[in-house]
């Protein structure tokens, strides 16, 4: 029993830190590090899970010096309340470590608010991370691990879940996620990231290519306020250049075909004379796609674009016939753009298995949390969804769960074909609306205390097929209602018709550990604010044993862009980026179809 329990993981920090909750994932303590970022451990959030410890002759930082590993779940999720409609930033690390000497750094696939997100690569020695940027659906945000290779364990290292301004990466619009390929500092000395980042977004030094030179910025302070994305003044301070208005740079290729939005950032690096000119434009494949670009001194112009890109697009600056100086550009953000992202089970089923993990709520609260159906195959263990675009869920197999209490209403949940309940200690009275679900056939109550008689409902309903054995005071006539149960012991003659009394649905139900966060909203109430370090996290864990056909069109092909923090060769954006195509792309064929709701 005690496996069951979920434990509430909480943490309050004084500290003015900008990421909402950093885990430092598989460390029992909490800490600050030495940029003054507050870390939080995650003991006692998974009940099947093993916190290791990378070999020290590996430890890169402390951070990265301990992992939690899933050796025995599917589908394993950390859930972090944040506010309904917040942008979220949420960064994913992964530090192999060789923790179990078996020099095999594990691959597996990983979703985030019932989206996939990406298949992670883990690797032998480097750091990887993969971050996206997205708008919270409901008041929790669920980032999961499942394993899809036979012994490879999912593991993290760190995650975590920044809130970004409103106003940032607006660019699109929200009901797509931006999975970052790359961001870049050009000419910059150092990586660049809290506190000179106020969201820690990660900016990596690059020198660029063969002809291309950097240049620092003479200017003292450089004004961002222009720029919607927040850049960190740092990553204005250098840009790179090339030799003559001649020449182009070359920004980045190798695209597969996938949807790209990208943040240029161009700021002057010295007070021009009035001889002087700087112009240029951005061209995709040879055709200009932005108005003549002049990089402003002491400030900052942004732009933002989205394209389609191939295998061949060229993306390029090139000056304009009368610059008399060649292009620059400071610093770049690259991301895929997401299909459009789910809306997630229907909200009559999330309340109705609301209402039951209430109910029940010491086996199941605390297992199951994020969407219950999505993504496709990694639904709850105990249900089973239909295949539409908004999953219904079809079937509950609550069979052996050591359920014990009175059966809920969960009458909305109106697409249930199934309902397997054998072997449980349900009490109380066999409800009415059992008989009154449209599509319900088969209703197993086998092996339960129910009580009282069957209500006329489901004995009229010929469609259904029932199972009622093994329920001793359950009367299975109206003869034997008013006297003895089927073992022969005396029951009441006045029980309960079985009529239970509607509860109130609750308003808005859109994930499904309603009371744990209701916990959090009284902690979070009062602690969240943006610049506030908060670590209000439950983490759940949920086998998958329901494999629904691959059918969710509208999100195939989610990829996101991994980084290697450590070991960057210098001027290898567009190698990186080539090699994450390459290697993330496999599924790729840019045929994507999107869901129309
Ligand atoms: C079933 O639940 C009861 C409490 O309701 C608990 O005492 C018992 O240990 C549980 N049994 C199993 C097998 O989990
Ligand atoms: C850019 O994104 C918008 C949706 O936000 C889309 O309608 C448009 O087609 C995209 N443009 C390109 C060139 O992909
Ligand atoms: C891309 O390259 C292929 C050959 O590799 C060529 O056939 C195709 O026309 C090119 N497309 C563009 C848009 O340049
Ligand atoms: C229901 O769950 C039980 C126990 O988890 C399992 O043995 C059984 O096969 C399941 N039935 C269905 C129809 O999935
Ligand atoms: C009934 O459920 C309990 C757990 O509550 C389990 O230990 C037991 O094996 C189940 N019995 C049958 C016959 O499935
Ligand atoms: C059902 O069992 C619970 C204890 O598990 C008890 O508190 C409750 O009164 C029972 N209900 C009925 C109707 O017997
Ligand atoms: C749903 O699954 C069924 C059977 O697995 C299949 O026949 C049907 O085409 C699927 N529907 C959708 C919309 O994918």
């Amino acid at each position: 029993m005690a496996s069951c329990l979920a434990f509430l993981f909480v943490a309050f920090f004084a500290f003015t830190a900008n990421a909402d909750v950093s885990i430092d994932c598989g460390a029992s303590e909490s800490y600050t590090d030495e940029r003054f970022l507050a870390w939080t451990g995650d003991e006692g959030l998974f009940q099947n899970s093993q916190s290791e410890v990378v070999q020290s002759s590996n430890a890169i930082s402390h951070v990265m010096s301990t992992l939690r590993v899933f050796t025995t779940r599917k589908k394993n999720c950390y859930s972090i309340s944040e506010d309904k409609g917040s942008l979220l930033l949420v960064r994913a690390s992964f530090f192999y470590g060789n923790y179990d000497r078996k020099s095999s750094p594990p691959s597996f696939d990983m979703h985030f608010d019932g989206n996939e997100w990406t298949t992670v690569k883990t690797s032998l020695d480097k750091l990887v991370y993969y971050e996206v940027v997205y708008v919270s659906k409901s008041d929790t945000t669920s980032i999961c691990l499942s394993q899809t290779h036979p012994n490879q364990f999912p593991f993290i290292s760190a995650l975590e879940v920044t809130k970004l301004d409103s106003k940032m990466y607006s660019y699109l619009d929200p009901k797509h996620a931006l999975f970052l390929i790359s961001r870049v500092a050009y000419g910059a000395p150092a990586t660049v990231r809290y506190p000179d980042d106020a969201y820690d977004r990660i900016w990596d030094p690059e020198t660029g290519g063969s002809g291309i030179t950097s240049v620092a910025s003479d200017a003292i302070f450089i004004g961002t306020v222009n720029a919607p994305d927040n850049p960190p003044q740092a990553v204005l301070q250098n840009a790179i250049t090339i030799s003559s208005t001649s020449h182009t740079i070359g920004i980045i290729h190798g695209f597969p075909d996938l949807s790209i939005y990208m943040n240029l950032y161009f700021s002057e690096v010295t007070q021009l004379d009035t001889t002087q000119k700087r112009s240029f434009r951005v061209y995709i494949d040879k055709k200009p796609v932005s108005a003549p670009i002049i990089p402003p001194y002491g400030e900052v112009t942004e732009m933002s674009i989205n394209f389609t890109a191939s295998s061949n697009t060229s993306f390029l600056l090139f000056a304009d016939p009368d610059s008399t100086l060649p292009p620059l550009v400071n610093a770049l953000e690259a991301f895929y753009i997401s299909d459009r992202l789910t809306d997630g089970t229907d909200s009559k089923d999330v309340e109705g298995l609301s209402e039951l993990q209430k109910a029940f709520s010491d086996v199941l609260q605390a297992f199951w949390s994020g969407d219950p159906c999505l993504p496709s195959p990694y639904s709850w263990e105990w249900t089973t969804c239909s295949n539409d675009t908004i999953p219904r869920i079809t079937a509950l197999n609550l069979s052996s769960f050591n359920l014990s209490g009175e059966l809920p209403d969960f009458s909305s949940m109106d697409a249930l074909v199934t309902i397997n309940l054998q072997n449980n200690s349900i009490n109380g009275s066999i409800p009415d609306f059992l008989g009154a679900l449209p599509n319900l056939k088969e209703l197993n109550l086998a092996d339960n205390s129910f009580s009282g008689p069957i209500p006329p409902l489901i004995t009229s309903n010929k469609k259904l097929k029932l199972v009622v054995s093994g329920n001793p005071d359950l009367c299975v006539s109206s003869k034997s209602c008013q006297t003895t149960s089927i073992d022969g012991t005396t029951i009441s003659s006045s029980v309960p018709s079985g009529r239970r009394k509607k509860s109130n649905k609750l308003p808005v139900i859109l994930g499904t550990t309603i009371p744990i966060f209701l916990i959090f909203w009284a902690l979070v109430g009062f602690l969240l604010h943006h610049k506030r370090k908060t670590a209000a996290i439950a983490a759940i864990t949920t086998d998958c044993l329901t494999l629904v056909h691959s059918f969710f069109l509208g999100i195939q092909g989610q990829t996101g862009g991994a980084n290697n923090m450590s070991g960057k060769n210098g001027g290898a954006v567009i190698n990186e980026i080539k090699v994450n195509f390459q290697d993330q792309t496999t599924t790729e064929n840019g045929n994507h179809s999107e869901p129309q709701q």
